[in-house]
């Protein structure tokens, strides 16, 4: 029994293997949130008193009898508002007389088998007998304003999720302008702040900070994700290292604007408030009407390597659906590093031939193939093929390509519009635009409205009609541009609040569509690189493209960055031209296929054009692959330096069992006299003997990962290594 409550001391504990999370009921019905941290067993918590008299902090009425009780003070599940609590707020509401203050007052719970589904969301899901749910139900009760607050707890995972679902019991209507999916309150230590910050072509840099006496505000105002910040946040013990130290993850399951608020108060109280975007939202509900929040995914751990080993396992196997999900995926090779917009049959034939020869599963037609479009002006929204490109139709190049033994992919951007389309053409109120303003283009598209059932069945014409009519296995689903003028021309005036996240329960839902209904097709996100790249998004695509910046030096920060909160299985990686084009820098195929390897692996590039030496290396490069594929994606992540700095990257692979691992070593820049590339293997078993396949030596686990190795010094530009370790005995 993970969940259990003890009704005497009306405490609600949560136990996963190695955390465990405690609440209070108090007297008055307010949720006290006692622990979340290092198991500490059915122990009543409530021991460490957090109650005191703080001048300017507000008692409500019900507290006013002990003036040592301040709402301001006490660790909170989910924040009431108005009642004199003053720290960053989880939900604002306007009542119908106006007023806008909530307090919510226990009103009961229930303890229940599995694990709760979020409507029209995505959320963990359990496969069998893994999860509990807690749900306390909350109530205002001047206006009837329900607050249901969900708990998954994932024993074995380490994890607890989390949402929110607001229920107007009242009898009209109540305005929400803010509905958080979750507040964690840390009342004692000293935490730094990470987060994953970046931009179109270099996501997801990992940066820490001690958090300080103010509000640290994390988000994206953009409708998506975003490259520039992505909904995960790690708060860190000032001392922890990646392998020990309290860290807690908190990842937002959620593909629109989001909004992470970390404050220290004036006693050194932390709090961390995260949920979808509030800028644009103003969410009415009517009586009986209720609203979910996305969710949140929680876990404790000792150590930032512990941490990201959960959520990569939870990933991969309580997030990510479908047939695909936990198996090989295919190597491919995509056109668009190759010709860009330039494509024709012969062309893409002769490119799919060269790769077939080299071992390469399957063959991505990217953007150009449809509509209009010779560059990127025009045709998004006509998903029909060009015959002026592809004179013979799609057929004759998909039936070409699977008589080479491959699959085929194909490119989409079902989300956009160019004003120059058919599409557009027939429906100049589809996007999301302004009354009488010119709307803001970015890649010269608009963004259709997803709110929209019109706009979503036409969608889901076109794409189960491309699905249903030709072979294709593969979608990479594209979305180029962050959303402006939030307006949808079919919602009343009062709801225009509603469009951002209505656009993206809009994209849910015509991605479950699709995705429940060609089950066998492999789906992979994609946003100008990253700028999808959330948990939500990999509910649907079990693998998202992971940046448009394909130089293996600067992926180096870009993966191991993701890597703190995402699996490399979920991460897109390909091997891409010399000299780079998005750097210009030049590195050694060798180094290239090291680094895209770890990954959701591929090939980006004009393979017709390349020297004999060049693939023999892919021919390698792609068997290796195959025999490491189940070791990089399923085996658990080690990184062994910084990511962000140094001479070297290095990070390692270590099967669940131990008897393999994988060492992956790249140099960064140029050093003279340079220092060892010494390292210390992590995760093996310390009584086993290990081989290691590139130089013949036998170690050790205890030497290997307490001395360490070091590698030969290694000259050129940018050079790299891979070690195979295999066990051969026990010592
Ligand atoms: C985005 C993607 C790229 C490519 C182009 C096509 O930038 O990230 O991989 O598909 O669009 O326009």
């Amino acid at each position: 029994m993970s969940i259990v409550f003890d009704q005497q001391k009306q405490l609600l504990t949560l136990t996963t293997t190695n955390s465990s999370y405690q609440i209070q009921i108090d007297q008055l019905g307010f949720l006290h949130h006692l622990y979340y941290g290092s198991r500490t067993g059915s122990q009543d918590m409530s021991y460490q008193h957090l109650a005191q008299d703080v001048a300017f902090s507000g008692n409500p009425v019900e507290y006013r009898k002990s003036r040592d009780l301040s709402l301001d003070i006490i660790p909170q599940e989910y924040t009431s508002f108005g009642i004199g609590d003053y720290r960053v707020n989880s939900i604002a509401v306007i009542n119908p007389d106006g007023s806008r203050t909530a307090g919510f007052q226990y009103v009961g719970h229930e303890i229940v088998k599995g694990k709760y589904a979020i409507p029209a969301l995505p959320a963990a899901y359990d496969n069998g007998d893994e999860a509990e749910t807690l749900i306390i139900t909350l109530c205002d009760k001047v206006t009837a304003l329900k607050l249901r607050l969900y708990y998954g707890v994932f024993e074995k995972q380490d994890i607890i999720t989390r949402c929110a679902e607001i229920v107007n019991d009242g009898k009209a209507v109540t305005t929400l302008e803010k509905a958080a999916s979750v507040c964690l309150d840390l009342p004692f230590g000293n935490w730094d702040l990470m987060h994953f910050w970046g931009k179109h072509c270099l996501e997801r840099q990992p940066e820490r900070n001690p958090i300080g006496h103010c509000i640290t505000t994390i988000g994206s105002t953009r409708g998506m994700t975003s490259h520039q910040q992505n909904p995960f946040i790690i708060l860190c013990d000032h001392e922890a290292t990646e392998d020990h130290g309290d860290c807690y993850g908190m990842m937002l399951a959620y593909s629109g604007g989001f909004k992470a608020e970390i404050e220290k108060n004036q006693i050194n109280s932390v709090r961390a408030v995260l949920g979808i975007d509030d800028t644009y939202f103003a969410w009415k509900l009517e009586p009986g009407e209720s609203f979910h929040t996305p969710e949140v995914i929680l876990s404790f751990a000792d150590g930032l390597t512990s941490l990201s080993h959960n959520y990569h396992r939870f990933i991969r196997h309580n997030i990510c659906r479908g047939v695909h999900h936990l198996q090989k995926r295919p190597v491919l090779i995509n056109n668009w590093e190759a010709t860009y917009f330039d494509l024709d049959e012969d062309k893409m034939f002769a490119l799919a031939k060269e790769a077939a020869a080299l071992g390469i599963d399957q063959f991505v037609l990217d953007d150009g193939w449809f509509g209009a479009r010779y560059d990127d002006n025009a045709g998004l929204g006509d998903w029909f093929v060009n015959y002026r490109k592809l004179p013979n139709g799609l057929d004759s190049l998909i039936s070409k390509i699977n008589g080479l033994g491959m699959k085929f992919g194909i490119w989409v951007e079902p989300e956009m519009i160019n004003e120059d389309s058919d599409l557009y053409r027939a429906h100049p109120d589809w996007p999301l635009t302004d009354p009488g303003r010119e709307p803001t283009f970015c890649r010269n598209q608009l963004v259709l409205d997803m709110s929209r059932k019109d706009v979503r069945d036409y969608l889901y014409d076109c794409l189960s009609r491309l699905l249903s009519e030709h072979n294709i296995a593969y979608i990479k689903w594209d979305f180029n541009r962050c959303i402006s003028n939030v307006y949808s021309h079919a919602l009343p005036t009062d709801r225009q609040g509603e469009v951002s996240h209505r656009f993206v329960l809009g994209l849910y839902e015509l991605l479950e569509r699709l995705t429940s209904n060609f089950p066998n097709v492999l789906f992979e996100g994609c946003s100008g690189g990253g700028g999808r790249f959330d948990a939500g998004m990999l509910y649907y695509t079990p693998q998202i493209w992971l940046s448009d910046d394909t130089d293996a030096i600067e992926r180096l920060t870009i993966q191991g960055g993701s890597s703190y909160g995402y699996p490399v299985c979920a991460m897109g990686a390909h091997v891409s031209a010399a000299p780079n084009h998005q750097t210009g820098r030049t590195t050694p195929i060798y180094t290239r296929g090291v680094v895209a390897m770890s990954g959701a692996f591929g090939y980006e590039l004009d393979l017709t054009k390349l020297p004999a030496s060049d693939k023999d290396e892919i021919r390698r490069q792609v068997r290796q692959y195959h025999q490491d594929e189940e070791l990089i994606h399923q085996g658990l992540y080690y990184r062994l330096t910084d990511v962000t700095k140094g001479y070297y990257t290095a990070w390692q692979f270590v099967s669940e069992d131990k008897s393999k691992s994988l060492v992956n070593l790249v140099i960064t820049g140029p050093q003279p006299n340079p220092e060892p590339l010494h390292l210390r293997f992590k995760g093996l078993d310390p009584d086993t003997l290990y081989s290691i396949e590139e130089n013949g030596l036998s170690v050790s686990g205890a030497a290997l990962m307490n001395s360490g190795y070091t590698f030969p010094r290694m000259a050129g530009d940018y050079p790299a290594a891979q070690l195979h370790l295999s066990a051969i005995s026990a010592l």
